[in-house]
């Protein structure tokens, strides 16, 4: 008898871009999953979200992930939500059960766990400097909390911003330009704002006050080598990119959804650099 397969998605606006059909592939391909993963793109506007997410259930998807611009809509939409989503105010990971919806966050995990994989034994942060206040810096926030962070700085172009952010995770603030005053305490420092994205002003900060074990997190994906990255690498300081927190937040939905196994290691990287047309 012929299996049905398992069927699941990623939603955004745009999505033709996106790398996870890849990553789901590849573990699926890898244990001989009867899966497929495709993308799917919605509109920005909720209804439209509302539609897509509504036809694919009744599809028999099992499952979307949920990117730019939906992750607020994707926890607007859901009957139930982790607390994790909740707290972030956003979801990237949407379960369909019967007639409903649950909401999670894999976005959190992700980052925790590809920190955690480049950190031997637990990592002893107290001090985090974070970059940007937008929604992918409020997860972030949260993610350096479950990383034991004592304390988090936040810089960002907009004070107001950052300071939201900061008083929501008792912070401080500082404008982008006194990074560097502030740097020597820091036990990592993450960019979380659009600077470094193709088409965009790199980030530039002065790294030579750093700590020589300072941790340099970028979720920034394309380049994969942001400016800042690099700067990182020729400091010798260990660096964590975005396409590791991207492969480490996929695995969740896979395991829920597709399948049993869902390793993130270097052959899967190679896989999704030669996709972004890079060597590395
Ligand atoms: P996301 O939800 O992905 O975080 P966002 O809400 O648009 O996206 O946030 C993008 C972040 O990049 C913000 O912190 C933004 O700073 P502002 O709060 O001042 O808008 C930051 N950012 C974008 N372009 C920037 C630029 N040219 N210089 C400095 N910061 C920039």
């Amino acid at each position: 008898m012929a299996t049905t397969p398992k069927l699941a998605a990623v939603i955004g606006w745009p999505v033709s871009h996106s790398l996870s059909p890849k990553i789901h592939a590849t573990w699926a391909a890898r244990e001989g999953a009867p899966a497929y993963y495709v993308p799917v793109a919605a509109e920005p506007d909720y209804q439209s979200f509302e539609k897509v997410v509504n036809g694919l259930r009744a599809a028999g998807f099992r499952g979307a992930n949920v990117t730019m611009p939906h992750k607020e809509n994707a926890l607007r939409l859901a009957g139930t939500a982790s607390d994790r989503a909740r707290q972030a105010n956003a979801a990237n990971m949407l379960t369909f059960i019967g007639d409903s919806i649950h909401a999670d966050n894999s976005d959190i995990e992700g980052f925790v766990n590809a920190t955690r994989a480049v950190i031997e034994g637990d990592p002893t942060f107290k001090t985090a400097i974070m970059i940007g206040a937008g929604g992918a810096g409020r997860g972030v926030a949260m993610a350096l909390k479950e990383l034991g962070i004592k304390r988090l700085i936040v810089a960002n172009r907009t004070r107001e911003k950052a300071q939201n952010l900061a008083d929501a995770f008792d912070g401080d603030v500082l404008a982008l330009g006194e990074i560097d005053r502030a740097l020597p305490e820091a036990d990592i420092m993450v960019n979380t704002s659009s600077l470094g994205m193709d088409g965009r002003p790199p980030l530039e900060v002065n790294l030579q006050g750093a700590k020589r074990s300072l941790v340099v997190a970028d979720i920034v994906y394309a380049p994969l080598q942001t400016h800042l990255l690099q700067e990182a690498a020729a400091a010798n300081l260990t660096c964590v990119d975005g396409l590791s927190m991207l492969m480490h937040q996929a695995a969740p939905g896979y395991k829920k959804w597709l399948g049993a196994t869902a390793d993130v290691d270097d052959a899967l990287r190679q896989t999704l650099v030669k996709a972004l047309g890079g060597n590395a």
